[in-house]
Order: structure tokens, then C-alpha cells, then sequence
């Protein structure tokens, strides 16, 4: 099976549209690889698997961690791991020196980060020195403070032309392609069509180049979903079923079964 590169992704702007999905784990990527273009390695780690308030807090080395098991588990899919809140916004050095550390120690091929205008120059500094760079505009976790919280994008005039010079500057620094999260449907589609570069929506428009989601959204193992996410699957409910059948069975003493326990070897020459 052929991986799919950043190049892959670049040329996909216009095309057949991108399947991306998040992954943290490496069970979960090995069963998603097949299906996708792109594995994100998401810093919604934080709160989908470590169940933080936000994304502020995820390290690094979590990254990393979370990064290797996916890239490790998975043939076909570009794999891209997000720089966390503070690794990448005080210089474009700092930018390098972090986002080398990911693709040395992860294996994957590509970084995710976040910002538009400010965040031009980082891109460009990165990209023109090995380092693919995915941008992400519009709705960004990781300023959840500065954005007043997890809410829609562009609803304005001046905040739909901001989106929109955000998304150039980034395509134009050299990114392979942009996250387009959280914003207003045809801010969504006027960015698609005027940046050169492939957009990846979430909560975004059906016209942008592709779509992600949170897996855990998709399969249904979230408590509960934005009104953007289709929950494909309810994986939980499944959780909570064979659960509930293993204690019943635990406290029955139906489980373990004769099948489910060692036995030892007949003795030799023994009768029968
Ligand atoms: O961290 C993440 O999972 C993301 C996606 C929601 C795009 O940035």
C-alpha cells in the first residue's frame, strides 16, 4: 500500500475530497488507516483521552508519545501531529527546534499549528527547512481564551475577512494544507475557493477540500457531540453492554468457563 505524502494531500486541492480523522491510540489508527488520507494526531488528546477542560496543558512528550503509536500502527495514512500551546508561538526557532523533535521521535510527516497573520512566518521558516506544516484557521483550541471560548468564527464582516487573510498568508508561507474549524459555511467556502491549498473543514462546509472530526465523535464514544459531528457508530453503548455482561457473568461465576482456564498436562503413561 502506497503512504500518502504531503505532496498527495497538496494535490488533492479541488479533487476528490480528503478523509481525515483524528487518532491517538495505536488499535484506533490501525483500524482507520485503511479508510483515511490523513491521521491527525490531535492535541484534543488532552480532553478526549485525558479528560482535560482544554488543550493548554498537553505537553510535548504526550505528542510524541501519542504520535509514535500512530505513526507506528499505521501504513497508508499521511500522519500529522499537532505542536501543543506554547512549543512553537515564541519563535520561528523554537517552532523548529520543537516541531524537528516530533518528526525525529514520532515518525510522522508532517506538524499541525495553529494561527494565521503571526503565525506566517513560522510557517515559512519551518516548511522552507524540511518541516510540512498543516495550518489551522478560524477556530483555534489552543486561544480558547483570547477566542472567548469554543464558538464560531467569521460571523462578522471584518471576522470573515480576517479568516480570509489568515488562510492566505499560511497557504502562501507554504503550508500543504489549512484546518478550517468552527467557522461560518461560506467563510468556509470563500476560503476554499480562493486559497491555492487544499482545506480540511470541521465544522466547516461541505465545499471545503476535506473533512475532519474527532473519531471519538464519529464512533460515538463522547458523551455528547457538537451538532456538526454524524455520530456513524455508538461504540459506547457497545462499551457499556458487554461490560454489563462480563459483571453479571464475573458475579455468576460464569466467567471464566472451562474454555477460559489452563489446564495441566495429563501425566505420562497415566491411565485414560
Ligand atoms: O486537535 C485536534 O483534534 C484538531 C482537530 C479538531 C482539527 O485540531
Amino acid at each position: 500500500m502506497n503512504a500518502v505524502t504531503t505532496r498527495d494531500v497538496l494535490a488533492r486541492k479541488g479533487g476528490t475530497p480528503l478523509v481525515c480523522l483524528t487518532a491517538y491510540t495505536a488499535p484506533v489508527a490501525r483500524l482507520l488507516d485503511p479508510h483515511v488520507d490523513v491521521l491527525l494526531v490531535g492535541d484534543s488528546v488532552g480532553m478526549v483521552v485525558y479528560g482535560l477542560e482544554n488543550t493548554l496543558s498537553v505537553s510535548l512528550d504526550t505528542m510524541i508519545a501519542h504520535g509514535a503509536a500512530v505513526a507506528r500502527s499505521s501504513e497508508r495514512a499521511c500522519v500529522v501531529v499537532d505542536l501543543p500551546f506554547g512549543t512553537y508561538q515564541e519563535s520561528p526557532a523554537q517552532a523548529f527546534r520543537n516541531a524537528a523533535r516530533v518528526l525525529a521521535e514520532s515518525g510522522a510527516r508532517a506538524v499541525k499549528l495553529e494561527g494565521g497573520l503571526e503565525m506566517a512566518e513560522t510557517v515559512g521558516f519551518l516548511t522552507t527547512r524540511g518541516i510540512p506544516v498543516l495550518g489551522h484557521v478560524g477556530l483555534q483550541p489552543q486561544a480558547v481564551h483570547a477566542q472567548g471560548g469554543f464558538r464560531a468564527q467569521g460571523r462578522s464582516p471584518e471576522a470573515a475577512e480576517a479568516i480570509l487573510a489568515d488562510a492566505h498568508a499560511i497557504a502562501e508561507a507554504g503550508a500543504f494544507a489549512i484546518v478550517v474549524e468552527g467557522v461560518v459555511e461560506s467563510v468556509a467556502a470563500r476560503v476554499t475557493a480562493e486559497v491555492g491549498v487544499p482545506t480540511i473543514g470541521i465544522g466547516a462546509s461541505p465545499r471545503c477540500d476535506g473533512q475532519i472530526l474527532v473519531t471519538d465523535d464519529l464512533v460515538g464514544l463522547s458523551p455528547s457531540s457538537p451538532s456538526f459531528v454524524h455520530r456513524y457508530a455508538e461504540v459506547g453503548e457497545t462499551i457499556d453492554a458487554a461490560a454489563a455482561r462480563y459483571a453479571a457473568d464475573v458475579r455468576n461465576r460464569a466467567f471464566p468457563s472451562d474454555a477460559n482456564v489452563y489446564k495441566a498436562k495429563r501425566a505420562a503413561g497415566g491411565a485414560g
